[in-house]
């Protein structure tokens, strides 16, 4: 199975063979064409890859030692995304599927990730990861707690309420002006500073406690409040230089930023059941949402190696291998969308 993955901006191709062992993964990162603006500016994302994405095609087949002809099928990702960017991997996999008179699979992103646990480093097959799991997916546009009962079966249980758990590294690292992108930085960051030095905020979202309306938000988080804190500490970090080191604040931020997400994924923990958690998207690669998840008695968390915490082709060819396999195929008129509906948490009851 040939992968695309084009939706931000990474143009990444893969093949991987049974759903899980990779045979070639490349990923062309745009980041220093972003970085100077501190964020990803679609225009410039979907450019390159009109670009890049043949030859990085061309790369991941290489590497696999293959050829055109050895592919059985190919996958794009066709939601949720920068609609521009994911209209180039998508034509090009739709394109070469035709040309060659193969099957053609459209994957959902956020579901790819969610399947990147199961696979492994280049050569390796994935960790074990039994159906019903929770999943933690943390990226830079999402930030969802589910219930996953099949590659392509998912309750949603709770979500951001405001931004996304990247974009809030992201955001906070650029008012800092520490790099780009934020989350790797701040990770980074963290480990020479002190995680106490600053007393952010935790959001409020279930005051009272109790079944009803106070529990709506149990497993939901929010970042504005957190985000607003740290970025009114920057006049004093400006003034007082030397004395607050930017080390202490991004190792302050990062913990409550990752203790938010850990208070609702253990709220779903406690009321599901469930025993194990599945992580995926670029914030999973965080070194301390990885250590506090893997110090948690009862609980067995399942991360992706680092490579494939951040968008790849692998984990789409992945998935696509067990749509495939249940006979499904995508239409050749398949379109892209920003969006995706299945992510939406389905409103509680209302209480009579
Ligand atoms: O999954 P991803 O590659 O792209 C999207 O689908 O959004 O995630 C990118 C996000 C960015 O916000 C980036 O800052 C964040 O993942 N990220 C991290 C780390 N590495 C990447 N956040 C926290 N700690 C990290 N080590
Ligand atoms: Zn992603």
């Amino acid at each position: 199975m040939l992968g695309i993955e084009t939706s931000c901006d990474e143009c990444a191709a893969a093949v991987v063979e049974d759903g899980e062992k990779i045979l070639s993964n490349v990923v062309a990162s745009q980041i220093p064409f972003h970085a100077a603006y501190s964020g990803v500016v679609p225009e410039i994302a979907s450019r390159k890859h009109t670009e890049w994405v043949y030859a990085v095609v061309q790369e991941a087949l290489e590497k696999a030692c293959l050829s055109a002809c050895d592919i059985d099928a190919v996958a794009a990702t066709n939601r949720p995304g920068l609609v521009g960017s994911l209209i180039v991997g998508l034509s090009f996999a739709k394109a070469f599927a035709w040309a060659r008179r193969l099957p053609f699979i459209a994957v959902d992103h956020m579901l790819a990730h969610l399947y990147a646990p199961r696979l492994a480093a280049t050569g390796g097959g994935g960790l074990p990861c039994e159906y019903p799991f929770l999943g933690l997916l943390v990226s830079g546009g999402h930030t969802i707690i589910l219930r996953a009962d099949g590659f392509d079966d998912v309750t949603v249980l709770g979500t951001t309420i405001d931004d996304a758990a990247g974009e809030a590294f992201d955001k906070v690292a650029k008012h800092y002006g520490f790099g780009y992108p934020g989350g790797k930085v701040i990770d980074e960051l963290s480990r020479a500073g002190d995680s106490g030095a600053f007393n952010f905020p935790m959001p409020r979202l279930h005051k009272g406690g109790g079944r009803g309306a106070a529990d709506v938000h149990r497993y939901d988080v929010s970042y504005s409040g957190l985000k607003t804190a740290v970025i009114n500490q920057l006049e004093s970090f400006r003034v007082k230089k030397g004395e607050i080191l930017p080390e202490d604040i991004a190792a302050s931020f990062q913990k409550t930023a990752v203790d938010i997400l850990l208070r609702a994924l253990f709220n779903a923990a406690d009321d599901t059941g469930l025993k194990t958690v599945a992580a995926g998207g670029g914030v999973a690669a965080n070194s301390y949402l990885r250590a506090a998840l893997a110090q948690r008695e009862g609980l067995l968390a399942v991360f992706p190696p680092f490579d494939l915490c951040t968008d790849n082709g692998a984990m789409v060819a992945g998935i696509a291998y067990h749509y495939l396999a249940r006979g499904d195929r995508s239409p050749a008129a398949a379109t892209a969308s920003s969006r995706v509906d299945g992510f939406k948490k389905k409103p509680l009851p209302r209480r009579v």
